[in-house]
């Protein structure tokens, strides 16, 4: 099998947030089989500079599968068809010499594009800003077994904690809906004693904060669950609405 591809691709470009933007094309040659999807944008972006040309915009930070930052939609998929893996994690050896890859920003209204491949998530920040903390005093560390928890606990609130925030859920979503990333967030702190006692009142501001952001509502088909990078199950959406219940009930 050849080690290189020479691919064709589409890319969105946008100038800002205000320019209608178009899919352009683009020819590269002897992309590293080797090399990930990242990697070959920065081809791509070598060769537009030293032809005077602006370079794509993407973000980017880890390019370890732990910022969240870097989501694209290539052929029409949040991240990517390769099941549990972000965009800086994909590997060009998934890819066929001669293929055309078409790369778009993440769509939603509550993702509006800043320029090119980056889009405005700061939705997601200001949804953990309403309740997705513990709030403590400061001071010394507490005595870690003060506080003990069970191992399945533990590894519930460890499953869910995994969310990195990329907003790949709410780009595969018809309605772009954000239930996975919330129900992921209100879930960790709810199986852990630290998040008790603010419990009903981090999931209700952080759902008021979700509402209020141009997310849509959940389409139960679980789009989000498979265009996971992290692979957060559908019964994260489960606890956030019990926990949504139970919090009213409690009101
Ligand atoms: S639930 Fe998954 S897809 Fe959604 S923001 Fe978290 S890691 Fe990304
Ligand atoms: S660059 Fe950090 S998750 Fe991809």
């Amino acid at each position: 099998m050849s080690e290189t591809l020479n691919l064709k691709l589409k890319v969105w470009r946008q100038k800002n947030a205000r320019d209608e933007g178009k899919l352009v094309d683009y020819t590269l040659e002897g992309v590293s089989t080797h090399a990930s999807f990242l990697e070959m944008l920065d081809v791509l972006n070598e060769k537009l500079i030293k032809q005077g040309d602006e370079p794509v915009a993407f973000d980017h930070d880890c390019r370890e599968g732990i910022c969240g930052s870097c989501g694209v939609m290539i052929n029409g998929a949040a991240h990517g068809a390769q099941l549990g893996t972000a965009t800086c994690q994909l590997h060009m050896r998934h890819f066929k010499d001669g293929d055309t890859i078409v790369v778009e920003p993440f769509r939603a209204r509550a993702f509006p594009v800043v320029k090119d491949l980056m889009v405005n998530r700061t939705a997601f920040d200001r949804i953990i800003a309403a309740g997705g903390f513990i709030s403590v005093n400061t001071g010394s560390a507490p005595e870690a077994n003060n506080l003990p928890v069970g191992r399945e606990t533990a590894e519930a609130a460890f499953d869910s904690a995994a969310c990195i925030g990329c907003g790949a859920c709410v780009a595969a979503c018809k309605n772009a809906s954000a239930m996975l990333f919330v129900g992921a967030k209100v879930s960790h702190l709810a199986h852990l004693p630290q998040g008790q006692p603010e419990r009903f009142r981090r999931v209700t501001a952080m759902v008021a904060q979700m509402d209020s952001e141009k997310f849509g509502s959940c389409t139960n088909t679980g789009a989000c669950e498979a265009a996971c990078p992290k692979e957060i199950k559908l019964t994260n959406i489960a606890q956030l609405n019990r926990e949504l219940l139970r919090a009213s009930l409690c009101r």
